[in-house]
């Protein structure tokens, strides 16, 4: 299973760039940024960096989010981010950036898009083809939402294809940020909530009725409420589904207890990402090996779940296309 998981040509929906830096990227950065006051140190470095619980995670994620001074630090990320995904496979990937906190820490839209830019040459040159979503850090309010709006439809980049909302979805409703996605979508960029990772179904609700998601980050909860399954299916609304990372979080006990088996059941079309590898000890090919063991897949299974990804993404259809054809090669060869 583990050789066919990686022989899958796979496409990864929700991993966030500041979350995707591995230690080996985080001590580069370190050394580079000495007074951020990260260790500069291997050892110690990874005894920082080892998940220990939410509070430290998000120490973790603002410590390398506080390293990212300019463009040449952004390139590190996303350069470290494909390398990753090359090793495992992985021919594309929608990549959450948060430009707002970015400007936060003083780094101007110049040097974000330019280390993005360059970052997703890097990655093409290494077979990985990047698109980005960006998204609002909700807990920053409208005036996050504003900014991040602005950034998106002013500046545009290449490879921009949604419009998210993140960070904790416990008090930031989403229907506030009803007119920002409305903007978004009239512009041509599709839209990608986070909703009902931490929260009960009303919020995958909200996500639907008001921001008008395309597809749900996380939606863990919708297994609480059949009626929202039920709809999820029938619409055909995929969930971007991060077991280790909801498991990390404590949202579930462990991976053989996610409701991704009653999601399955009920036919919702889930699909398998990471959120924040390296911070979770996760790994897009672990992602799919430890639903597999835990539900006890099928190769076909397995497959469907390559497929539900593609399908589910914003690439075009020959694009898709051609990534459905590669899978279906690659399940023929086991049977
Ligand atoms: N940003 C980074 N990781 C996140 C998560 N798990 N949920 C919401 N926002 C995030
Ligand atoms: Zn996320």
């Amino acid at each position: 299973m583990r050789s066919f998981i990686h022989a899958l040509p796979k496409v990864e929906l929700h991993v966030h760039l500041v979350g995707s830096a591995s230690a080996d990227t985080v001590l580069e950065l370190a050394r580079r940024h000495p007074e951020a006051g990260v260790p500069t140190d291997r050892a110690e470095l990874e005894r920082f960096y080892t998940f220990r619980d939410f509070d430290h995670f998000l120490k973790v994620y603002w410590a390398v989010q506080s390293m990212l001074k300019d463009r040449h630090d952004i390139h590190t990320l996303v350069v470290g981010l494909a390398g990753e995904l090359a090793r495992q496979n992985v021919r594309y990937a929608e990549v959450t950036v948060t430009p707002y906190n970015h400007f936060l820490d003083g780094v101007s839209g110049d040097e974000v898009l330019a280390g993005l830019e360059s970052g997703r040459a890097a990655a093409a040159a290494l077979g990985v083809e990047l698109a980005w979503c960006f998204d609002i850090p909700g807990e920053k309010g409208l005036v996050a939402a504003r900014e991040t709006l602005a950034f998106a439809l002013n500046e545009r980049p290449e490879g921009l294809v949604s419009f998210g909302l993140g960070g904790p979805e416990t008090g930031v409703g989403r229907a506030q940020f009803a007119p920002f996605f409305a903007a978004a979508r009239e512009a041509g960029l599709h839209c990608v909530p986070h909703a009902g990772e931490t929260t009960g179904p009303e919020t995958i609700w909200s996500a639907l009725r008001d921001l008008k998601a395309e597809r749900i980050g996380h939606g863990t909860s919708c297994v609480d409420d059949p009626a929202l399954l039920a709809h999820l299916a029938l619409k055909g609304i995929p969930l971007e589904v991060c077991p280790t990372s909801n498991v990390r979080t404590r949202q579930v006990a462990s991976i053989e207890a996610h409701p991704v088996r009653r999601m399955l059941e009920a036919g919702v079309v889930v699909t398998v990402n990471t959120d924040d590898p390296p911070f979770f000890g996760a790994s897009l090919e672990g992602e799919y090996l430890a639903v597999a063991s835990a539900l006890d897949l099928s190769h076909a299974d397995v497959a469907r779940l390559a497929e539900n990804a593609v399908l589910a993404s914003f690439l075009p259809n020959p694009r898709k296309t051609s990534l459905l054809e590669e899978i279906s090669t690659v399940l023929a060869a086991v049977r």
